[in-house]
């Protein structure tokens, strides 16, 4: 302290008109005691023009009366207040001393009002310290702008990636009804084949009738009539209308009939079996008997192209969603078919391993190139012609094996065939399935 006591007063007043931030001391009526040359120089006035006069005078774009509060709690208080660049971002009307970027013209500030005695320790006034926060202020602008614009492109990504999910999943609905149009396509030949031959059947048993009532009412005639034992008209009608072809042929159109039938109520049931229409849920389900209906419904398709071998291995029911197990057996089955020329040959075989069990769809067809067998996956990777493949079948089936936690591998030599893999647990375990959006193999 004793050291401080020999600077003069000069030089401290030289030193805070000098200092690089604006100083000024009000009394308790507001008029200007002291100002240094920071505040003339961003003001553009003169000390003296200052000097003598109220703050409001010298500073007319002041917040008049929170500034009047502000330095009345100071003085009563005689405590420090302060207000940063944020809360008042341009107290003074000062130009930006370093404007970083045309858009910072005003310079931004901070301010403490400080209690100033005299050199008794009585109240003289109150102090304003303003320092240029311009730099701060403009970074951390800049970091907030840059931080919206961050959010709005997350968001803008967030937008693009539902749109996407939705046109994933609307892509695979159309596939999904693709393969159903196949399907009804297959299943409308199957069935027309029996119902042809029934709705034949009952018209010829709609004339055997016919002819059985004209019998019957010449019977009841004769009844009526005197009793002879040889009655020549019935003989004569019975020869006419064939009686004893009609009663084989009748029994034989009867049974053709109800087979054409079962046929047909197989084909249903063998259709339901494949949907699982009554259920989409998880479920146990027989794998083998999914195979089955699924091969039976896509008969059509397969028969002219391939012969079916299979290989069922003892395998017990699985926890899964069985409608969904079909379609990819029916994505992989139809893809064999598509592979096989002439000759074809799909194997089909399955077994136990591990704590699941496989099912492996192999065929004698043209193979998978090497530099494609990654990419066969890929949504819309296909080689086939256009409107013949969609190219997402086996992303889809990767999907559903995915959400069973399960694998679907392929192993392929071209001109020698392919064989896909599938394996699922036999339960499912109790954690989230991995997410199904990206697919690779
Ligand atoms: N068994 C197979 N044999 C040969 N190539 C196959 C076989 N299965 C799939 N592929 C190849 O994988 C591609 C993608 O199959 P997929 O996703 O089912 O779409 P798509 O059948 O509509 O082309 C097919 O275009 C084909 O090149
Ligand atoms: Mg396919």
């Amino acid at each position: 302290m004793t050291d401080n006591k020999a600077i003069s007063r000069e030089t401290l007043e030289s030193m805070l008109k000098a200092i690089n931030m604006g100083v000024l001391l009000v009394d308790q009526d507001y008029t200007v005691l002291f100002s240094n040359h920071f505040m003339s120089i961003n003001s553009g006035k003169p000390a003296e023009t200052l000097i003598g006069h109220t703050l409001f005078e010298a500073f007319p774009e002041l917040p008049e009366r929170w500034v009047r509060q502000k330095i009345n709690s100071v003085f009563t208080l005689q405590n420090f207040a302060f207000t940063s660049w944020q809360q008042r971002p341009h107290l003074f009307n000062f130009c930006s001393t370093r404007p970083i970027s045309g858009s910072v013209k005003h310079m931004y500030q901070n301010c403490t009002f400080f209690p100033v005695q005299d050199a008794d320790g009585g109240s003289l006034g109150v102090g304003l310290a303003i320092s240029d926060a311009t730099d701060t202020a403009a970074r951390q602008l800049d970091l907030t702008r840059l931080n919206e614009l961050l959010e709005e492109e997350k968001s803008a990504q967030a937008r693009l990636i539902t749109r996407l999910e939705e046109a994933q999943a609307q892509l695979l609905q159309s596939e999904k009804m693709a393969a159903i149009g196949q399907l009804a396509a297959g299943v409308a030949h199957e069935i027309n084949n029996p119902i042809g031959f029934v709705s034949s059947n009952v018209n010829s048993l709609r004339g055997y009738l016919n002819d059985l009532f004209t019998l019957i009412d010449a019977y009841e005639k004769a009844c009526d009539g005197p009793y002879r034992p040889d009655h020549p008209e019935l003989a004569s009608l019975r020869e006419k209308i064939d009686y004893n072809f009609l009663r084989q042929d009748i029994n034989d159109l009867l049974l053709e009939s109800a087979d054409g039938l079962d046929r047909v109520n197989r084909i249903v049931k063998d259709l339901r079996e494949f949907s699982h229409v009554d259920s989409s849920e998880w479920q146990l389900a027989d794998l083998h008997k999914g195979l089955d209906s699924t091969l039976n419904v896509i008969w059509n398709e397969v028969k002219f192209k391939a012969q079916v071998i299979k290989y069922y291995g003892d395998i017990e029911p699985i926890e899964c969603m069985g409608s969904q197990i079909n379609q990819v057996f029916l994505n992989l089955i139809i893809n064999a078919s598509h592979a096989v020329g002439t000759a074809g040959e799909i194997i089909i075989s399955s077994g136990r391993e591990d704590d699941g069990v496989f099912i492996e769809i192999a065929d004698n067809g043209h193979g998978i190139p090497l530099d494609i067998q990654n990419r066969i996956f890929e949504p819309f990777f296909t080689t086939k012609p256009v409107g013949m493949g969609s190219g997402l079948g086996l992303s889809l089936s990767y999907n559903i094996v995915v959400k069973h936690h399960g694998r679907l591998t392929v192993e392929s030599e071209p001109d020698q065939g392919s064989r896909f893999r599938l394996w699922l647990p036999l339960r499912q375990p109790q954690v989230p399935a991995p997410s199904t959006f990206s697919v690779g193999n």
